[in-house]
């Protein structure tokens, strides 16, 4: 079987340092081993209300942030999810086959619906169908991303293998690919929930965007643990850990190496050190940010590049899943 990868990013807002460490890092680094597809799954992005504009504004910025990080779109083929069609039409046939005590189960609707009671709209709950779409139309093998959507990609194969029961051998079985560090990045703000787009607080969050001084001030304001060793433990120093493990992602130190120079130092050493890491890091994607949205033909050209290649794969397996289900005439 051949290997192919796939992962998608929503265009709901600026990416920050989780999705880079938990999601893109590991594309940039897969890319060289594998043909690799990735996405800006703006069908998914509309599940919650989207200014219509501000979401074109945000899949151009989404696809910027991708080539920023290191996505070679030599190697690497970056589109828009909405302009290959199929993906509507397998999401709607997966749906069909999903039930809905599995979706009910997911901790990303359950999550989205108790924030939004008065507003939670069907596609929100279908979410997972579309993306188990995103996924199969590919003969996907390998989806990086972070621990959150985990359960989506055990969903997706789920979905995948009773497809292949009911109807035949159609579709690969994937499997997620998460860091063994830094799947899920926590929040600067409060280290018991994930650092998120959505988050009330700025604070929370790093944003690939933020300039020099807004990455300092929120890594010297970030919450800490009670006691004052540095040291990398989950259970009793969720916040340190945290901060280590952005600092081995920024650097490419290990923790043990961390913990040593930090031995015997403050919290607001580490902070420090980790500030300068941070901007050495993101400050260079921010600015190729910057160039890559001056400079809209390249973003397009790549963009209309990798539509096409997507396209020739997805209507190769559309063709079959239609002739599986029975769909239209032969
Ligand atoms: P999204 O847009 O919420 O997040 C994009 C990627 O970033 C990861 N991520 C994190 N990783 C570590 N720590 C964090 N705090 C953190 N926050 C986000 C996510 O796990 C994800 O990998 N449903 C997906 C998008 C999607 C998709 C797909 C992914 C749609 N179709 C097909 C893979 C394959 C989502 O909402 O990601």
């Amino acid at each position: 079987m051949k290997s192919l990868c796939l992962s998608g990013v929503q265009p709901t807002n600026f990416l920050h340092v989780g999705n880079y460490i938990g999601a893109l890092k590991q594309w940039v680094e897969i890319q060289h081993r594998f043909p690799c597809y990735f996405c800006i799954v703006d069908l998914h992005a509309i599940t919650v209300a989207q200014d219509p504009k501000q979401l074109r504004e945000n899949v151009l910025n989404t696809a910027a942030t991708y080539l920023a990080v290191g996505i070679d779109p030599k190697r690497s083929h970056v589109f828009i999810q909405s302009e290959v069609h199929e993906h509507a039409e397998l999401g709607w046939i997966l749906g069909t086959i999903t039930r809905i005590a599995e979706l009910e189960r997911m901790t990303q609707f359950k999550d989205k619906a108790k924030r939004r009671a008065d507003n939670v709209g069907v596609g929100l709950f279908t979410y997972p169908a579309l993306m188990a779409a995103d996924i199969l139309l590919y003969d996907t093998t390998v989806v990086p991303v972070g621990e959150d959507q985990m359960q989506h990609v055990e969903l997706t194969r789920t979905i995948a293998r009773r497809f292949n029961t009911t109807f035949g051998d159609t579709f690969v079985i994937p499997q997620a690919l998460i860091q063994k560090q830094g799947a899920r990045i926590m929040g600067l703000d409060d280290p018991s929930v994930k650092m998120s787009k959505s988050a009330t607080s700025t604070m929370n969050y790093i944003a690939l965007t933020d300039d020099d001084d807004t990455i300092r001030k929120k890594i010297m304001r970030a919450v800490t643990d009670s006691g004052k060793d540095i040291v990398y433990d989950p259970d009793k120093k969720p916040a340190v850990t945290n901060l280590l493990t952005i600092f081995h992602h920024m650097t490419g130190r290990t923790i043990k190496d961390l913990e040593n120079e930090f031995e015997g130092k403050g919290y607001g050493d580490l902070k420090k050190a980790l500030a300068d890491a941070v901007i050495a890091h993101v400050g260079p994607i921010r600015d190729k940010i910057a160039e890559y949205r001056k400079d809209p033909k390249e973003l397009m050209r790549v963009l209309d590049a990798g539509r096409d290649a997507a396209q020739e794969l997805a209507t190769t397996k559309m063709k079959i899943v239609r002739e599986r289900v029975g769909l239209g005439r032969a």
